[in-house]
């Protein structure tokens, strides 16, 4: 059987996913941070692929997504690019890239572009970063907002619930998303906000609203590709559908290699030279 991408090959553009909104075609996203799960995520047909500063988490080992450099994400871009063929790739700009001036916001979003190949950044936040995003679009360069729950805010917030509960925070939140649609962001991600929030943002702006924890009445959905897949399965949120169980996949083969080399069952006559 061939699979989505032999039958499905136009390359995904900032345009195409429009045009799946517009159609009323849910846009499938997930995450990657390297050549190996970015060529089978796209090879599956998934329509963009961020490589998200949830790499400092999922990748780095960190607590949260405040330390990933700049440096480290490019690094991580590489790779993904590498792997891709259809999707839409799109990179994170970490915290402390574009948050404190225009000029320094543009010159983070050129380097992602001319050194990784992506083809996108996002960036978090929405009335304050405001001039950043307007800058980087004036350069030609597609920026997706991101709304909600915005973990580069962690220490603000305080805590990892769920956003724009209350009215004051969910009408900043309409506004904002308004905002990101007006300036010409391509897409808006809305994180861990209520489903019936989310369903009205979507509704309302022109741009494809992608959503995790946001429930099924956005545009499209995005998850990290280590939690979908349980590879990562201390991480448990109300949102999140696991797809497969990497963890036990992968402890139980690497146990089975343990004993046989210990054994002296690996490698056998048919496995050397
Ligand atoms: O960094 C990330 O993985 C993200 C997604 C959760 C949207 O921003």
């Amino acid at each position: 059987m061939s699979s989505y991408n032999e039958q499905q090959k136009p390359k995904v553009t900032t345009r195409r996913l429009m045009e799946m909104k517009q159609r009323g075609e849910k846009i499938a996203c997930l995450t990657a941070y390297d050549y190996t799960v970015a060529r089978l995520v796209d090879e599956a047909g998934v329509d963009l692929i961020l490589v998200g500063d949830s790499a400092s988490n999922v990748m780095a080992g960190n607590a949260t997504t405040l330390p990933i450099t700049l440096d480290e994400m490019i690094t991580y871009a590489k790779g993904v690019t590498k792997g891709v063929t259809r999707a839409l790739t799109v990179v994170d700009l970490p915290f402390g890239t574009y948050q404190g001036n225009s000029k320094e916001a543009l010159a983070s979003a050129i380097r992602v572009m001319k050194e990784s190949g992506a083809e996108a950044v996002k960036l978090e936040g929405g009335e304050e970063i405001r001039e950043s995003i307007e800058r980087i679009l004036t350069a030609g360069i597609p920026v997706m907002g991101h709304l909600g729950l915005t973990p580069q805010s962690i220490n603000k917030f305080g805590t990892y619930s769920v956003r724009a509960k209350e009215e004051a925070e969910a009408n900043k939140l309409k506004k904002d998303a308004k905002l990101l649609d007006d300036l010409g962001c391509f897409a808006i991600v809305l994180e861990k906000i209520p489903a019936k929030l989310a369903k009205e943002i979507s509704e309302s702006v022109s741009v494809p609203v992608i959503g995790i924890g946001a429930g099924g009445g956005t545009d499209g959905q995005i998850l990290v590709f280590q939690d979908m897949m349980g590879m990562n399965n201390e991480f448990s949120p109300k949102f999140l559908r696991r797809y497969g169980n990497l963890a036990s996949i992968i402890t139980e083969g690497v146990g089975h290699y343990v004993k046989d080399v210990k054994d002296r069952d690996f490698p056998n006559e048919n496995e050397q030279y």
